[in-house]
Parts: structure tokens; sequence; C-alpha cells
């Protein structure tokens, strides 16, 4: 029988952190050279574990933290790692200063969400499930009713197995279609919902590792569960303050039906409407808070306005962990004509705790680019490596690791698929840094102005 399979388009996209998998501490607290994506800085490193620890033992509250050095010397890369160390239920919310100055939603409005999509709600549930070991998977295509070549699932006949028991259940379509779309297979541990048919994939069984795959295995690695295949389950799911506020406020206003409640602000009574009713989950002992990361970068591009909200913000009842980082020294502060340290008002700073990160050397920027390549599948030869190297100690490291796909694709170019020293020389020529680039207006306004 043969089958067509429509793959949704997918853009490659890898973001400049995605090699990051957290901070590469060892069991004393103290930074491995290279690991967990992660290459030297070392002290910001184990002061950055020592920050993980205050959050995960609930001791950071009214306190932030501020990260301050020169650009790309991994300061975005640093919160990035922590996020990572506070594992996936914890909310992490990454910003620029610069986007509180939007033009539909005023600046407190802009912080307000931010801070409450870093406000995580832990709901804990009883629910009716059945849960096991993929067995076996049998899915049941038809005849897509529109378009006569595509199949869509329609049913599935799945065999589910704890170690006492094993079960086969025939699932209808909106199961079936969750199946295929979360790509569960055999070996899996999964939950049915009895009730709403919800599915979700909490991991693979150890015996299945073994079997050789050739994409890169994701999967949560879980114990085979015992006891009966149908069963009481405590189901956690997390979800924001601000995915609550969503949710009301769309019931509240008509506008939602045509999906443009985004662009409206929240009314601030929704915002008190589940508050309340957060509160009363906690006393219920049906809810806690997670406190998630508010990151944001180039925090010197706030304003006045938007500081006084931040400090504020620390001091409610439900506070996120602020992380801030700048790259400016003393500078005015916005919206004032104050200077002060890193251009924040003293009454913050004064409830921050500062990271500083220092310019890497020539070994650890070979080391993060060889570890950038291997991220986005670019060959380098040893020569081209060495070019980057030198651009990245030269300029930065930002612009040497931009460089790579440029290179990669002059290389493509040229019939070869690894990257020569002569491809970053090209790439350099046809893609300035941004001292050059300033350099190169400054000379031209120079002849304009004659
Ligand atoms: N110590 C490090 N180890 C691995 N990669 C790093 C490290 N520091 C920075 N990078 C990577 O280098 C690039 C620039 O760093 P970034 O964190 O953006 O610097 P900053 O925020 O200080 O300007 C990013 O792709 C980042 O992930
Ligand atoms: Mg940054």
């Amino acid at each position: 029988m043969s089958e067509i399979r429509v793959e949704p388009y997918r853009v490659r996209r890898i973001g400049a952190h995605s090699h990051i998998r957290g901070l590469g501490l060892d069991e004393n607290g103290k930074a491995i050279m290279v690991a967990d994506g992660l290459v030297g800085q070392a002290e910001a490193r184990q002061a950055a574990g020592i920050v993980v620890k205050m959050i995960k033992e609930g001791r950071i509250s009214g306190r932030g933290i501020l990260l301050v050095g020169p650009p790309g010397t991994g300061k975005t890369a640093l919160a990035v790692a922590i996020a990572r160390e506070l594992g996936e239920d914890t909310p992490f919310v990454i910003m620029s200063g610069s986007e509180i100055y939007s033009s539909e939603k005023r600046k407190t409005e802009i912080l307000m969400e931010a801070v409450r999509k870093a406000l995580g709600v832990r709901l804990t549930e009883r629910r009716l499930v059945y849960e096991g070991v993929v067995k076996n998977i049998v899915i049941r295509r038809a005849k897509h009713p529109l378009v006569p070549y595509l199949t869509v699932p329609r049913e599935a006949k799945i065999t589910l197995a704890t170690r006492d028991e094993e079960v086969t259940l025939t699932v209808p379509e909106e199961v079936t279609q969750q199946i295929v779309e979360l790509g569960v297979r055999k070996g899996d541990v999964i939950w049915i919902d009895a009730q709403t048919g919800r599915v979700h994939r909490e991991g693979r069984v150890r015996e299945f590792q073994d079997v050789k795959t050739y994409d890169v295995e994701t999967r949560r690695i879980v114990e085979t569960p015992s006891g009966p295949v149908k069963k009481e389950k405590e189901i956690v799911n997390v979800l924001t303050l601000h995915d609550l506020d969503m949710y009301v406020a769309a019931q509240r206003s008509l506008v939602s039906i045509f999906g443009f409640t985004l662009e409206r602000e929240i009314p601030s009574e929704a915002r008190k409407q589940v508050d309340e009713t957060v509160r009363k989950w906690i006393e219920d002992k049906k809810a806690a808070i997670v406190p998630g990361v508010l990151f944001i970068d180039d925090a010197h591009m706030l304003d006045i306005e938007a500081f006084s909200f931040l400090t504020r913000a620390m001091e409610s009842e439900f506070a996120p962990i602020l992380i801030l980082a700048t790259n400016r020294g003393v500078a005015r502060i916005r919206g004032t004509d104050m200077e002060s340290p890193h251009g924040m008002p003293l009454d913050l700073l004064d409830r921050l705790l500062i990271i500083p990160t220092r310019p890497y050397n020539a070994d650890e920027i070979r080391e993060i680019i060889k570890i950038r390549a291997q991220e986005e599948e670019v060959e380098l030869d040893s020569k081209a490596l060495e070019k980057l190297v030198e651009i990245g100690s030269k300029y930065s490291l930002r612009y040497a690791v931009q460089l790579m796909e440029p290179a990669r694709i002059l290389a493509e170019q040229r019939g070869e698929s690894k990257i020569h020293v002569e491809d970053v020389e090209e790439a350099r020529k046809l893609f300035i840094d941004i001292s050059t680039s300033v350099e190169y207006l400054r000379e031209y306004e120079k002849l304009f102005l004659k």
C-alpha cells in the first residue's frame, strides 16, 4: 500500500544560543572549562550556579541579577544557561529594553505582560487516564475528504503496557491526530485522558534507547509504569499568569472572536480576577506559583518609569526573578537628566547582585566557534577556523559567529561543502562589522559636508 506523507515546511531556525544546555558546573559548583555548550567565563558561571541554587531554594525574592560586560561576552548566553538549569517547567521570558517603546501599548503594559509571562502557576489535578509503554501502534488512514491524494489519520489501535498488564485500545480520530502530531512510537510512555482524550508523551523507556536511530534522541528517559493501565493519576500542568489573563480577557471581549486579543491591552479587572482565583487555588492546595525568569537585555534602554515599575514588581506577592544585562558604564537614566551607574536608578541597583563577564581569549573563542560550527552543521578547515578566531579576537565574537553561514554558502557556490579561508575572507568583505560600517559612513559624511 503506498502512502503519501505530507511534511509541513519547516524553517531550520538555529537560535544564537541553541548550543547551550546548562551552566556546565561540577558537583562543587565550579565551572568545567568546556561543558554543556559553554566555554570559559568560569567565575561568572560559578556565580550563576549560586544564583540557580538561591532560586531553587526560594531565597532570591526581592533581589535580582545584573550581568555587566562588553558586547559578545556571553551575558545572554549565561541567562539562557540559567534558564536551562532551572528546567523546562520554569517560565523564561527574554526581552530587550528597547521593546517597551512600542506604539501600540503603554510601556508599563508591556512590562506587566512580561512579568506575568514569567510567573508560572503549577496546577495539580487527579484525572482518569490510560498510561503505559506503547507496545504496538497501528494507524488506520482514510482518504482526505477534499484532497483525493492525501490521507488523514482516522483511527488507531494502540497497545499500552505496564509492568503488570497490557491493554489494547481503539482510539477515535481526535486522539489519533494527537498521536500522529506528537510522533508517538513504540517504546514511548504516554497517557491518554479517559474523558478528554488529551494525549501526553512522558518520554521513552530505556530498553528502546539501544535501537540505532539517526535522528538526535531528545526524549526524556522514563521508567515503565506499574499497576493497571487505567488509573487515577495526579497530573501537573504549568500555565502562566499571562495565559490565565488572556483566557479571562478573551471571555470578556467579543474582539477575541476575530483573534485580535493579542493586540489589545488586558483589562486590569481581568488580572485582578486571575489573581484572586489563583490565590484561592493556592489556599486550597490546588496550585502553587512557580517564579520564572524575566531577562531584560540592554537594560540601559529602559527609562525611569520602567525602572520604578520593575522595582515595585520585585516587591509584590507574585514576583519573577529579574535578570538584567547591560554593557554601559555610567550613563544617563532615560527619562531624566541624572547620570548613574549602568544608567539605572540606585534604589534598583541596591537590589541587584552584579555578575561581570570578561572578554574571551583566542583559545576560548576557538572553542566557541567550534561548538557553533557543529550546531550550525558547517565544516571549517583549520585555516578557516583560525581566520574566524582572529576576526573574533579583533572585532567581536558575534561577528565571527555570524560570518559562518554566509561563508558556508560561498563554499557551496564553489561546489565544496567545507569552508576554506578564502570563503571567510570573502564573507568578511561582503558583510562588514559594525565599527567598519560606522567608519564607512563617517568617511562619506565628510565627503557630503564638503
Ligand atoms: N562562554 C560561552 N560559551 C559558549 N558560547 C558562548 C559563550 N559566550 C558567548 N557565547 C556565544 O557567543 C555569541 C555572543 O554571545 P552573547 O551571549 O550574545 O553576548 P552578549 O549578550 O554579552 O552580547 C552567542 O552566540 C553566544 O551563545
Ligand atoms: Mg546579549
